[in-house]
């Protein structure tokens, strides 16, 4: 079967760009000696996270603990949750995956080191720990070195959990410094950091100059998209992942309507400046994807010289790659056009 009989709109997934993408980048740390640990965000997929181990991961990064038992229920053995796992439940259910896989889990505050403490508690293996600090991210983490070693210290009181080191998101010139202060304060309290986990695709391969981080944890990278593109962390030929969608109206001639919307693309924009609409159409760059409706998606065609016919099949490089994941039941994985495989997208969805 070749793609362009497939039904649309559907993702599909160019199998060599996105082991070329694997390839690249692991050869990247490997010449860094930098342990990756790929974020399984974008791909959401067995597969491919073992493919990444396969080329070299030493394990995977997830966001959810939903995430972390489906993985660790394929044969994964290293998971990295960059996640306050916080209350009984979870708690619970951590401690039985520790049956499966060696866990680690990042976290900000002394509430989910309560939950970890007591899951380290029942562990079969102790469960490590990074403290996650903030370096320009603006999300969670903690704020200074003198609280990334109070709570190193409280991990440290615990038996069942391991204090392991120190993550943030994403690597900037922000995280260097943070660790030119945290570092010497750790080593004068005696506390050994083995583990300086940096991530993001955008600097991925700036992280030797950027920071002295030794694991970098990447997600987009495998597929990349738009949003990498304006970034220049990506060409074109680098996008594995596209979305075919069929002209299904051209109520006039500068207009198209494609079965595209919403449901199938997010409502994912680029930062201002970095391109108008909803995604790119590498065979129709001036056309715009202006507008999305739930199932459909409206293009600007006044720009384009070449307009599509109705009927026609267009291929769509999305703003964001990962909430596309998200969207879908399954992708079809192909060789040039050739499907090889309709991979069911397990791990969508999974927000506890
Ligand atoms: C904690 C964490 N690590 C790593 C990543 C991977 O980032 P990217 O997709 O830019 O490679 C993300 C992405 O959101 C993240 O939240």
């Amino acid at each position: 079967m070749h793609i362009s009989e497939l039904d649309t709109p559907v993702p599909v997934v160019d199998y060599d760009i996105a082991c070329r993408n694997i390839r690249r980048l692991q050869e990247y740390c490997d010449a860094n000696r930098f342990k990756l640990r790929p974020h399984i965000k974008t791909h959401k997929l067995p597969l491919f996270a073992h493919e990444q181990c396969k080329a070299g991961a030493v394990g995977i990064t997830v966001q959810k603990l939903g995430e972390a038992e489906i993985m660790a229920h394929t044969g994964l053995t290293d998971i990295l949750i960059t996640y306050n796992v916080m209350g009984q439940e979870k708690a619970e259910r951590l401690a039985r995956l520790t049956n499966f896989a060696r866990l680690s889990v990042a976290i900000d505050n002394e509430k989910a080191l309560q939950s970890l403490a007591w899951a380290g508690s029942r562990a079969r293996v102790p469960i490590g720990v990074l403290i996650e600090f903030e370096s320009g991210g603006n999300r969670q983490g903690v704020q200074t070195p003198g609280q990334a070693v109070d709570l190193a210290k409280a991990v440290l009181s615990h038996s069942g959990v391991e204090f392991i080191g120190l993550m943030t998101y994403p690597t900037t010139t922000k995280t260097a410094e943070f660790l030119r202060e945290a570092l010497p304060l750790f080593r004068k309290a005696g506390i050994e950091v083995s583990v300086i986990s940096g991530g993001g695709t955008p600097n991925a391969y700036r992280t030797h100059e950027l920071a002295p981080v030794n694991e970098l944890r990447v997600g987009t990278y495998i597929y990349n998209d738009r949003m990498m593109m304006a970034a220049q962390a990506a060409r074109l030929e680098d996008c594995a992942l596209s979305v075919l969608a069929t002209v299904v109206s051209r109520p006039r001639s500068e207009r198209a309507v494609i079965d595209a919307g919403s449901k199938t693309l997010s409502s994912d924009l680029l930062a201002p400046g970095q391109g108008a609409g909803y995604g790119l159409l590498p065979d129709y760059p001036d056309a715009s994807i202006e507008r999305l409706n739930e199932e459909h998606g409206v293009l600007d065609l006044g720009r384009s010289p070449r307009k599509p016919e109705i009927g026609e099949r267009v291929r769509i490089i999305p703003n964001h790659v990962c909430v596309v994941t998200n969207l879908h039941d399954s992708i079809y994985l192909h060789r040039d056009g050739a499907v090889l495989a309709q991979l069911s997208v397990y791990l969508r969805g999974k927000t506890i």
